[in-house]
């Protein structure tokens, strides 16, 4: 109970198929990372982010949280996308969503979960400003998935709003923010086709002055 030995089997048996296929793998990471991508997704167990786009460690740097929110007070998050654009320069910043989301349908409902409520607050903000077109959908299902969609379009729009998106297109630093969804029941992913790489896609009100 105390020693989860089937994990460090399995990490052993993980580390040696790896080194069979390149024997200098790990030593050339430890070196240094470089990754070209920033990936922000969800928590959820079945939406792995390096696995899922068949990347190996070393090619993704990840931020995860509960329904892939970006939220202009979240330190944590605001750091992770600080370092990867500032240091890191990755020239990718990839918000990954997923249909049937558990925390796109606690948001939609209106049940006390807890503490996390705080948190599904910010969905909620994005179903009042689509409420409409998400509840045209026909099915509860389709209202789910479409909130999923609009969440992660609205989650690209606040990385682009940020000081640090926005100094480094100042500073002619190339980086584009791309919105896709995934599929559980499949497994494939879907580019929702948004992809922002400028400051004159982003709206006047957010927009700094340069
Ligand atoms: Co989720």
């Amino acid at each position: 109970m105390r020693v989860l030995k089937k994990l460090f089997d399995s990490n052993k048996q993980w580390a040696e198929q790896i080194k069979r296929a390149d024997p200098e793998f790990f030593a050339k990471l430890s070196k240094q990372q470089n990754p070209e991508y920033l990936w922000i997704g969800c928590s959820d167990s079945r939406v792995p982010a390096t696995e899922i786009v068949g990347m190996m460690p070393g090619e993704i740097f990840v931020h995860r949280n509960i329904a892939n929110v970006v939220v202009h007070t979240d330190l944590n998050c605001l750091s992770v996308i600080q370092y990867a654009v500032d240091e890191l320069k990755i020239k990718h910043i990839i918000v990954c969503g997923h249909y049937d989301c558990g925390g796109v349908k606690a948001a939609m409902d209106n049940r006390e979960h807890g503490l996390i409520d705080n948190w599904l607050r910010n969905i909620k903000d994005v179903y009042r400003i689509h409420q409409e077109e998400i509840e045209a959908a026909a099915t509860r299902e389709e209202q789910i998935n479409r909130l999923c969609e609009l969440n992660v379009v609205e989650q690209v729009f606040n990385i682009c709003h940020t000081t640090i998106v926005q100094n480094a297109w100042k500073s002619g630093q190339p980086l584009a923010v791309h919105g896709w969804i995934y599929s559980i029941e499949d497994g494939i992913l879907k580019d929702l086709n948004v992809c922002i790489a400028n400051r004159d896609e982003i709206s006047r009100i957010h927009r700094m002055k340069w």
